[in-house]
């Protein structure tokens, strides 16, 4: 099952699943960077168009038709297009946004596009599920088959088989750098995000505990990676 599929078969239940802790820990952690964006924005998989309301001028994009239809409530612009071919003239956009998306469709290909349709100096917004993101449960991280290149071979939506990439920092940072993106800012969240039924009880002993060492260790082993990019001058 594509990106597309599962979103179809899951659109209605989007909203309801990401009200857990770690969901809105990770909202907020967001929400920290949305202020280095501004002007004319494109949101690159918009989903139920969360993110729409932070921004007065914004189009919101995504590849489902039924995520889309929930994202109609925000009011603002939408296009049905894929990251990877998107509707848009070069050097359009002032900034963009593209949060947990990367991991479900072509990223080098969607980078690429975030790339041609962002102004000099823009600055782009994204979040990925990390590497790490498969470690806090015995029984996430058996049944989870990930190859070397951390492309996941077995993750069931709806007890389909649905694509996966998971990324190592350098992947990620790597992914904007050949794309003429310079890294400003990069934070994550030590506590996986789960977007699951019946988790919106609060946070475990063990998450408490990984919370407190975010402070500690190094960032690249949290679960989820917030990049900050500017896109240099004259590149590509
Ligand atoms: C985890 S959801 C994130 C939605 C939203 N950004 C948020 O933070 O709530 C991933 C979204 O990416 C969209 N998506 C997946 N592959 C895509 C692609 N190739 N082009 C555009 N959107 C895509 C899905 O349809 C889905 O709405």
């Amino acid at each position: 099952m594509g990106s597309k599929t599962m979103y179809e078969k899951t659109a209605d239940m989007y909203d309801y699943r990401h009200q857990s802790p770690t969901t809105k820990l990770m909202r907020k952690k967001e929400k920290a960077f949305l202020k280095h964006i501004s002007g004319l924005v494109l949101d690159v998989g918009c989903g139920t168009g969360y993110h729409l309301s932070f921004f007065p001028e914004i189009i919101g994009i995504d590849i489902s038709k039924s995520m889309l239809k929930h994202a109609k409530k925000r009011k603002k612009p939408l296009v049905i297009c894929s990251g990877e071919k998107l509707a848009f003239k070069d050097k359009t956009f002032d900034g963009i946004v593209c949060f947990s998306v990367l991991n479900f469709c072509n990223a080098e290909k969607t980078v690429k596009e975030i790339s041609r349709v962002i102004k000099d100096n823009g600055m782009v917004l994204v979040s990925v599920a990390s590497v790490y993101d498969k470690n806090y449960s015995y029984k996430e991280k058996k049944s989870l088959k990930i190859d070397k290149y951390h492309k996941v071979k077995k993750f069931y939506v709806c007890r389909e088989k649905a694509r996966m990439k998971l990324f190592t920092k350098k992947d990620f940072v790597e992914l904007f750098e050949k794309n003429g993106f310079m890294l400003k800012e990069f934070d994550s969240l030590f506590v996986r995000v789960k977007p699951k039924w019946n988790s919106f009880v609060g946070f475990s002993f063990i998450e408490k505990l990984l919370l407190a060492l975010e402070r500690v260790f190094d960032k690249k082993y949290g679960c989820v990676y917030f990049g900050l990019f500017e896109k240099a001058p004259g590149s590509q």
